[in-house]
């Protein structure tokens, strides 16, 4: 899934590439903003019972917090849905160094006609997240993040990282034993 402008972009490049795509591969083009998720994945052969995980790491700051909500609100209508995502800090949390690359980089995005939209408390975030369906809400910061993944991994201090599971999982795991399951299950269905 990515914003139907940016796919275009970015099929043409694999094109250009000459990468071979993997089979299973599917592309959906969606706007968060405006699109009807649902619908979006469903014409794509999407089945919205089968467990689903969303990585959505890189788009939520650019996003509005009611294009957030609504796709929360679908991502947690799947049973045994999970989801990665990153999100920004508001800017009082910024250091002095990085608020002066944070205005570069907005400088930046300005001239590509973009711009980061959200920001969220990390003491704010869990309610906003239940709100929307999700339970079992694990929110590190970027200490945690470089620890468990490695020191390589670039970001700034003010990213934090949101692993999380829908109400439904959570009941649904209870009862299956779902969680830790190492099966990977593709929730497409090809015609
Ligand atoms: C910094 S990039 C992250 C890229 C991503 N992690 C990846 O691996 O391709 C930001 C991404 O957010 C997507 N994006 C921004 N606004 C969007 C929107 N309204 N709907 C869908 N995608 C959006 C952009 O198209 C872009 O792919």
């Amino acid at each position: 899934m990515d914003h139907p402008a940016t796919q275009d972009w970015k099929r043409e490049r694999l094109a250009k590439a000459q990468l071979a795509l993997p089979p299973w591969l599917i592309f959906v083009p969606v706007d968060f903003e405006r699109d009807d998720l649902g619908e979006r994945l469903a014409s794509a052969g999407f089945q919205q019972n089968s467990p689903a995980f969303f990585t959505w790491l890189g788009v939520v700051p650019y996003l509005t917090q009611e294009a957030i909500g609504s796709t929360l609100d679908y991502m947690a209508s799947i049973q045994n849905s999970e989801v990665v995502f990153d999100y920004m800090e508001p800017p009082e949390a910024f250091s002095e160094e990085f608020a002066e690359l944070v205005t570069e980089r907005t400088k930046q995005l300005e001239k590509i006609d973009e711009r980061w939209a959200s920001h969220f408390e990390p003491a704010g975030i869990a309610a906003f997240l239940r709100s929307h369906g999700f339970c079992d809400i694990d929110d590190i910061n970027f200490q945690e993040i470089k620890s468990r993944f490695g020191r390589a991994v670039k970001g700034s201090r003010t990213e934090r990282l949101v692993f999380m599971w829908s109400t439904l999982n959570t009941s649904q795991a209870a009862k299956t034993g779902a969680h830790g399951s190492d099966k990977v299950l593709s929730p497409f269905q090809r015609n």
